[in-house]
């Protein structure tokens, strides 16, 4: 087996697990394999790529969210582990049978991830491009996972739907945010609203009234320093018991909020 020093040790075994078609256990136990000329050659033309930043990701057309692949191309972000805690507090407080639409699905991680972890849920998923919201419809396709897929502005094409739950990753990096330029292999509007950053937030936030069932909520991942804000433009906007819960890092990450009884 190829052992490489000029690119991370774990890219190395992920790439490897590519050009070999191998599981991580199984490259483990051929530790002594050696590669086909024609797998020497794919390696070889991948790892430049590694090293010129491209996330791997992208490279191998995959990336692996709540213990599942999901298929990813430039016209997708790529899944994020902080936003798997999106999925968990969904999977928590939705009743049974609970309808849930998920805005920006991008890959469709978090859509297709609360089909499969609560199949009694209804899920819808949107996306504005065509493009990206073709690759939620092949993840949920692959991974057997029976939602609905609509291509919207937000809310734009929901027209008197209305949901238990509506969950959120909106783009929320502010337009000037320096993260952008290590960001560059992904699409910018994914993740920037080309903005303060909030402008997404506010959209989604002002009309979830709308969109959402009595006693309904609404939860939205953003930036690690925009807690304070966005638990502000829920208040404004009229949700209750408003939260904003930590990631794994500890860094203010997801506000919830919810619409009355009646
Ligand atoms: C931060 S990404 C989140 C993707 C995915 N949900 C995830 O967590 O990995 C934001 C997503 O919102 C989509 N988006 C941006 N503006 C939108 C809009 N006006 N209406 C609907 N989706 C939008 C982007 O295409 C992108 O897929």
């Amino acid at each position: 087996m190829l052992r490489q020093n000029i690119i991370d040790r774990a890219d190395n075994r992920v790439l490897l697990m590519h050009v070999t078609g191998f599981n991580h256990a199984r490259l483990l136990a051929y530790d002594d394999y050696v590669l086909t000329e024609a797998q020497i050659e794919n390696y070889n033309q991948l790892v430049p790529r590694v090293q010129r930043g491209e996330p791997l990701a992208y490279i191998v057309g995959y990336k692996e969210f709540y213990s599942r692949q999901f298929k990813v191309t430039p016209d997708t972000l790529i899944p994020r582990p902080e936003t798997e805690l999106l999925v968990e507090q969904v999977v928590e407080k939705a009743s049974n049978g609970a309808k849930v639409l998920d805005l920006g699905t991008g890959s469709g991680c978090i859509a297709v991830t609360l089909k499969l972890e609560r199949s009694d849920l209804s899920v819808t998923a949107v996306d504005k491009f065509a493009a990206t919201l073709e690759v939620a419809r092949r993840n949920a396709a692959d991974l057997h996972a029976e939602i609905e897929l609509i291509c919207s502005d937000w809310y734009s094409e929901l027209a008197a739907r209305k949901f238990n739950i509506i969950v959120s990753n909106p783009p929320y990096i502010e337009r000037d945010d320096q993260h952008l330029l290590a960001l560059s292999f992904e699409p910018q509007a994914a993740l920037t609203d080309f903005a303060d950053g909030l402008s997404c937030i506010r959209t989604i936030v002002s009309l979830s009234r709308e969109y959402l069932l009595p006693d309904g909520w609404l939860m939205i991942e953003h930036g690690y320093d925009q807690g304070t804000v966005v638990h502000e433009i829920f208040t404004k906007n009229g949700l209750s018991d408003v939260t904003t819960i930590l990631d794994y890092a500890g860094l203010e990450r997801i506000t919830m909020g919810k619409t009355l009884k009646y």
